[in-house]
């Protein structure tokens, strides 16, 4: 019998097709369909025994699939339960999140991947927009390798998008196949962007983003906001590592290393007219640090606290002034990181 779903709104498109809120006539029940071209489904006996191993089990880190067929115009459908929160690139909408809030999804996602890869399943096509969020603010993997062109037919030159370029592993831009370590790899870049943002990931040409992947340039590992601490970016480079070999080996892994890393506090950074700005949350205190330029062209950190957010008292012990760029940025990066890791 033919499926039939009234389409209600479209939540979105991708590269392999588009999603519907939509209600299943028969069953009177609101999901999300997927439909994909049938032209960008490679092989279709694999697509559904995937669709069907991951319907016939439940893990709380992945977006349930409800039924997968052909409709009527020869598209094939995915239904799925309906996540009204939609995914993590809607909420965060290319800025970078709190970092226990990233830590937390990571986590989930890893979850969802060591179950994944113990039923031989690799995702393919790990980043924010396949990263949904459920109704406990919890992250659930989507999206599971169902739809991707032939590895062979990956041309790169036509695809004019960081948010989904960034995310393939150096061997897979070279044509190699998908694996468990490129879920890994596009874990660390999803991480990556996280923490950072996507400002940290669009100023390469797209003619040299290949060269630079497989360099390992792409994206710079050597770029991270002040506040990440050092054990985070040593976390998501070893992810990133261009030698699949040298990267973590399982989720399972990897999510145990990430677990181990502490967050005691979350910087908010903003820019001042001269420099930059972080707040945080300590306690019941407010804490501020700027780094700034002044008028003699030296640079100075300043450092604040105290209850009241609109009047917080300097702290000239942390507080650092008339000095070189270096100097003062090295300074802001240790005071940051140290709230983080919890050494103040
Ligand atoms: N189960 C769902 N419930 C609610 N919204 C969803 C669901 N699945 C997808 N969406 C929404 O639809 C948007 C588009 O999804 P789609 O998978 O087509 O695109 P994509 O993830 O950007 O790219 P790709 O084709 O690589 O997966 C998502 O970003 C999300 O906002
Ligand atoms: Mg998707």
């Amino acid at each position: 019998m033919a499926v039939s779903f009234d389409f209600l709104d479209r939540l979105g498109s991708g590269h392999f097709g588009e999603v519907w809120r939509a209600v299943d006539i028969g069953l009177d029940s609101e999901c999300a369909v997927k439909l994909i071209p049938k032209d960008k489904v490679i092989d279709q006996n694999n697509f559904y025994s995937e669709a069907q191993t991951l319907q016939l089990t439940e893990h709380p880190n992945i977006v349930k699939v409800l039924d997968t067929g052909a409709m009527n115009d020869d598209r094939i459908y995915v239904k799925m339960e309906y996540l009204k929160n939609g995914s993590l690139e809607d909420e965060v909408k290319g800025a970078y999140v709190k970092l226990s809030r990233a830590k937390k999804l990571m986590i989930d996602v890893l979850r969802a991947l060591e179950y994944s890869h113990s039923k031989a399943i690799i995702h393919r096509d790990i980043k924010p927009a396949n990263i949904m969020i459920g109704n406990a603010s919890e992250g659930k993997l989507s999206d599971f390798g169902l739809a991707l062109p032939s590895i062979a037919a990956l041309d790169l030159s036509s695809i004019k998008d960081y948010q989904y370029v960034l995310h393939l592993a150096p061997e897979v831009t070279s044509f190699e196949k998908f694996s468990a370590q490129s879920d890994i790899y596009a874990c660390g870049a999803t991480l990556y962007r996280l923490v950072n943002g996507d400002s940290y990931i669009s100023n390469v040409p797209f003619s040299e983003v290949r060269d630079r992947t497989i360099a390992g340039t792409f994206p710079d590992r050597t770029s991270y906001r002040f506040f990440i601490p050092r054990s985070f970016r040593l976390l998501i480079n070893k992810a990133l590592n261009i030698n699949k070999k040298e990267r973590y080996q399982t989720a399972l892994e990897m999510r145990h290393s990430l677990e181990r890393l502490t967050v005691e506090v979350d910087w908010d950074e903003r820019k001042i007219s001269n420099g930059i700005r972080w707040y945080a949350i300590k306690g019941d205190m407010n804490i501020s640090v700027s780094l700034f330029e002044g008028n003699n062209g030296k640079w100075n950190v300043r450092f604040r606290k105290g209850r009241d957010i609109d009047n917080l008292r300097q702290y000239n012990s942390q507080s650092l002034y008339n000095a070189s760029k270096t100097k003062a940025e090295q300074t802001a990066r240790k005071i940051l990181q140290d709230y983080v890791n919890g050494n103040t």
